[in-house]
């Protein structure tokens, strides 16, 4: 059977799925990165170190993989395979895609982490039967996939889609994208922990391996200052979503990923603020659903969009 891997490079770890080509999960592999950041040649080799191990653990050798996916956060023109700008990366403008097929006997394709999210809904999840919809993912950022008609929309240059860096907040909270009141500076986890910090409320911590699970459950143990910072992020949140709905009315906005474990993000006074925010006609709201489905369901979309891409070479051959 033909095999392809999908690998998704998270803040501190990578993942690397193995999937056939009718979706099934031959293996999972996961890996510490040694930094958050690293350079295009530290991240190429952390990649190839992955991708073999993951194939060793299946018994496989690389060479027998069809071609490998790749999703990482930050703006990618996924054509070109170039990262013009990634969280992960100390420099911008890399030609991953390059660095990492002179490193691996495959053909590999590269894309932005969310898009890749709403490849893996449409193809094995809640996206399935729909043909727009929007999926959210919050992480250690803020991720967006826009799906219409059936298809990924990237954006002209593959810059859109970028949810996180919509501002909702004049001269606000500085965002890890250099910019100032971005969404993300308010409900992903940098921006909570980095809160907690400021308020004390994790005091005691080491702010290194601090966690959103630690303040979460100092929050639902009644500790008002951490519950306070769940609050704020959950109407920001809220307000985001409204401007979802008020641009593209989609049929379906799905809130995919690990973090949704935390209902800050859609506990019923979200959707309530969410709802007051909309332009008020007389029709039902998009209807929101929550994916709990973690890392997997990234590599699987990393690995669905590399066997897009492998049957499209075979086509052209
Ligand atoms: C990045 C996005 C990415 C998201 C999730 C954001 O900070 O700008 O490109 O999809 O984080 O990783
Ligand atoms: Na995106
Ligand atoms: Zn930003």
């Amino acid at each position: 059977a033909h095999i392809v891997a999908g690998l998704k490079v998270a803040n501190r770890n990578v993942m690397v799925a193995l999937i056939d080509f009718e979706g099934n999960t031959v293996s999972e592999y996961t890996a510490a990165l040694p930094a958050s950041k690293l350079s295009p040649d530290d991240m190429a080799g952390f990649i190839e170190t992955s991708v073999r191990a993951a194939a060793q653990e299946a018994d496989m050798d690389v060479s027998q993989i069809s071609g490998l996916g790749i999703g990482v956060a930050g703006i990618i023109d996924a054509p070109r395979g170039f990262v013009y700008w990634s969280p992960s990366m100390t420099e911008r403008n890399v030609g991953l895609r390059d660095l990492v097929e002179a490193r691996l006997p495959l053909p590999v394709f590269i894309d932005n982490d969310a898009n890749l999210v709403a490849m893996a809904e449409q193809l094995f999840g809640m996206g399935k039967t729909v043909s727009d919809f929007i999926v959210v993912t919050i992480e250690h950022g803020v991720g967006m996939g826009i799906v219409i008609d059936n298809a990924l929309y990237r954006g002209t240059r593959g810059c859109g889609a970028e949810f996180g860096h919509t501002k909702v907040h004049l001269d606000g909270a500085l965002c890890r994208c250099g910019q100032r009141g971005c969404l993300e500076a308010y409900v992903a986890d940098y921006a909570l922990l980095r809160e907690a910090s400021i308020t004390g409320s994790l005091s005691g911590q080491d702010p290194e391996n601090a966690t959103l699970d630690m303040l979460f459950r100092k929050a639902k143990s009644g500790d008002t200052t951490a519950q306070s910072i769940f609050h704020r992020a959950g109407r920001m949140f809220a307000m985001g979503l409204a401007n979802i709905v008020n641009i593209f009315d989609p049929e379906l906005i799905i809130l995919s990923g690990e973090r949704m474990q935390f209902d800050y993000l859609y506990a019923d006074e979200v959707l309530e603020a969410m709802k007051a925010a909309v332009i008020q006609v007389d029709a039902p709201l998009p209807e929101v659903r929550i994916h709990k489905w973690g890392d997997l369901m990234w590599a699987k979309g990393a690995a669905a969009f590399a066997m897009d891409g492998v049957t499209d070479l075979a086509i052209r051959k």
